[in-house]
């Protein structure tokens, strides 16, 4: 069967339009508290930290953060999901802010504590620009900051090899169609590219960008963990520091 290939474009932001509210329904994003409490432990920030979460759609770790007491940006390209995150802080009575701009242009330099993507938030759906994606977090960090991003692993993915999925070993993208329901209930199929890594491929994307690679932990989305990467697992996370 033939490849659809990645559109180049940020495609999610349409389905996150799509999506709004309903994009938190999905059991992925009910172990939030725990992935918090992890990095929180992990990242050990100053009260005073600022942290940018690239990709933020709903919010739902940018909020935890500006719980926590950090101060928080969030961006995005969903236009909705921005404003389901924006809702979101005001009902949790806690500031942040949110924009509306792709991860390959970000223009922030030298700004945050920490920068992270978790859960594919632009890194990972730009198929060939998630090195840019990097490049732009690797930017925007301190001097000694951090960045963490988490990634689907390929190594699982090429074990469980998913009938449903097409996965492209060349360009290290799988592909599949999924069903998903609008705020207005309306029923859309949809194309999703997910790009797929390895430790080794995530610790070399790191220093092409000019970062030191930490770690590379094995994790599940609610079961993030200071685990060794092994085959196990549907996902890496990987910390890297800037000099
Ligand atoms: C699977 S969701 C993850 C959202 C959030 N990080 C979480 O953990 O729930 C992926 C998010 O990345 C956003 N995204 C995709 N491509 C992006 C890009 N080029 N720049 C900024 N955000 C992007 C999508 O709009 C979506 O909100």
């Amino acid at each position: 069967m033939p490849i659809d290939k990645h559109p180049g474009h940020p495609y999610f932001a349409a389905v996150g339009d799509r999506l709004g509210r309903n994009y938190l329904r999905y059991e992925f994003t009910k172990g939030t508290d725990q992935e918090i409490a992890f990095l929180l432990e992990l990242l050990d920030l100053p009260s005073d930290a600022r942290v940018l979460d690239v990709g933020c759609g709903a919010g739902r770790h940018a909020v935890a953060f500006a719980k926590a007491g950090l101060s928080v940006t969030g961006v995005d390209v969903s236009e909705r999901l921005l404003q389901v995150a924006a809702d979101a802080a005001r009902d949790a009575g806690v500031a942040a802010s949110f924009f509306e701009v792709d991860a390959r242009r970000m223009p922030f330099e030298d700004e945050f504590d920490v920068v992270v993507s978790i859960c594919q938030g632009g890194f990972g759906l730009m198929g060939d620009d998630d090195s840019l994606v990097l490049k732009r977090m690797a930017e925007a960090v301190k001097p000694s900051g951090r960045v963490v991003v988490t990634a689907f692993s390929a190594l699982y993915e090429a074990k469980l090899q998913r009938p449903e999925a097409e996965f492209d070993v060349d360009s290290g993208v799988v592909h599949e169609r999924s069903t998903i329901k609008g705020e207005d209930g309306s029923e859309e199929e949809v194309d999703l590219w997910t790009s797929v890594y390895t430790p080794r491929e995530l610790r070399l994307m790191a220093i092409g960008v000019g970062l030191i690679p930490e770690e590379v932990y094995s994790v599940d989305p609610g079961d993030f963990a200071r685990r060794p990467p092994d085959l196990e697992h549907a996902e890496f996370l990987l910390t890297a520091r800037r000099p």
